[in-house]
């Protein structure tokens, strides 16, 4: 990459922020200089080895040619906008732009030709847990031709950011000093543990409940898995039937998959197709701790449905801060710069 580009990260004291830090550095991303934002809380910090923490004001976001977010919805619906009118293109991980027509909504190894056509100034990054499932489907689709699938997650605190972890880490050692009371008296126990950011008290348990309400009897957090892999895909009438749940593991998203197909797959070719596929692997049995802080997404399990021959069911398994959240954003940075999207952004502002 021959091209040097100013850069903001947004959000860069959260668990996702702090992620993409690293991945800037370890993948040493063409930047002559990176600047960290975060809220008025954090603003002054010094971040070591990257430099001071800005606010977000109008004076402090011009000049940029990229600026990759993730800050949350409510940050990114009112300063996105406002990065790319000074000049920038941003790569928006909140769910606030993917469904917009005008953005794009990429995942750097299955659609990145979207990113010819960047409405807005802004590039969305898909949702943690579409984002793992995304490659192996499109390595199945490619051979097979995906027509549904059923999905149920498996997701990590770390995917509500630090305060998901917090709140885990917190719990464990109240409901270890009394875990007797969890084999015959866990209402009682947990009626008594706080919690803010997972919809029950979640050490030692499973909720199958992530996200608002969102009609139907399902919740946003699903529909971003019907309505992102549809746009992803390129396939509007892709049937899919989500379940979300949070496991109390730190990092490292799961989905056992029950995906089926116009032809009929057969199992080593599509084990043939998934190890062809760029950043996927394929272990039998994969599981979160093992993945968590990998580039690669895992997938194994790899069964023939039992009465439905065009199904294939699978288990997979990506970390949802790096692939499922900063990796991939600075994977279309990289792509931004490699193809001069940026620098033709760039010169048109100006810059
Ligand atoms: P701060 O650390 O100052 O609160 P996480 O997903 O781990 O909770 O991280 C959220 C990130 O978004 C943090 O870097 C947080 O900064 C940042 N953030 C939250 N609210 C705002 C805001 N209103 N303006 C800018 N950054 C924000």
């Amino acid at each position: 990459m021959s091209a040097s580009v100013r850069l903001a990260v947004v959000g860069a004291t959260g668990a996702v922020g702090k992620v993409m830090l690293s991945i800037l550095g370890e993948r040493e991303f063409p930047a002559s200089e990176i600047v960290p934002f975060a809220s008025e809380r954090s603003a002054g910090r010094l971040i070591d080895g990257v430099g001071e923490v800005m606010p977000l004001r109008d004076d402090t976001i011009d000049g940029f040619d990229i600026a990759i977010f993730s800050a949350g919805g409510g940050t990114s619906r009112e300063w996105a906008p406002r990065f790319a009118a000074a000049g920038a293109i941003v790569v928006d991980n909140s769910s606030a732009w993917r469904m917009d027509p005008q953005v794009p909504l990429v995942v750097s190894e299955v659609n990145p030709r979207a990113l010819a056509q960047i409405g807005r100034g802004i590039v969305a990054n898909p949702n943690c847990t579409t984002m793992a499932i995304m490659p192996p489907l499109k390595a199945l689709h490619d051979a097979f031709v995906l027509r549904e699938f059923v999905a149920t997650s498996f997701q990590a605190a770390g995917g509500a950011g630090q305060k998901g972890m917090d709140e885990l880490a917190a719990q464990i050692p109240v409901l270890h000093a009394a875990r007797e009371r969890l084999v015959d008296d866990g209402a009682s126990l947990i009626a008594g543990i706080e919690h803010r950011v997972h919809a029950a008290p979640l050490a030692f348990n499973v909720i199958p409940w992530l996200g608002s309400p969102a009609g139907d009897g399902y919740t946003d957090e699903e529909l971003k898995l019907v309505n992102e892999s549809r746009k992803i895909l390129d396939i509007p009438d892709l049937a899919v039937s989500p379940t979300c749940v949070r496991v109390p593991v730190m990092v490292g998203h799961s989905v056992e998959l029950r995906a089926t197909f116009e032809r009929e797959p057969d199992l080593d070719e599509a084990i043939a197709a998934l190890e062809a596929f760029p950043n996927v692997v394929v272990d039998p049995v994969p599981t979160p701790a093992r993945y968590a802080g990998r580039d690669e997404i895992a997938v194994g399990r790899l069964r023939r449905d039992l009465f439905d021959p065009h199904s294939l069911n699978l288990f997979v398994i990506g970390d949802n801060l790096r692939k499922g959240a900063a990796l991939n954003a600075v994977q279309i940075a990289e792509i931004l710069v490699e193809q001069r999207i940026v620098v033709a952004r760039a010169a048109a502002a100006g810059h």
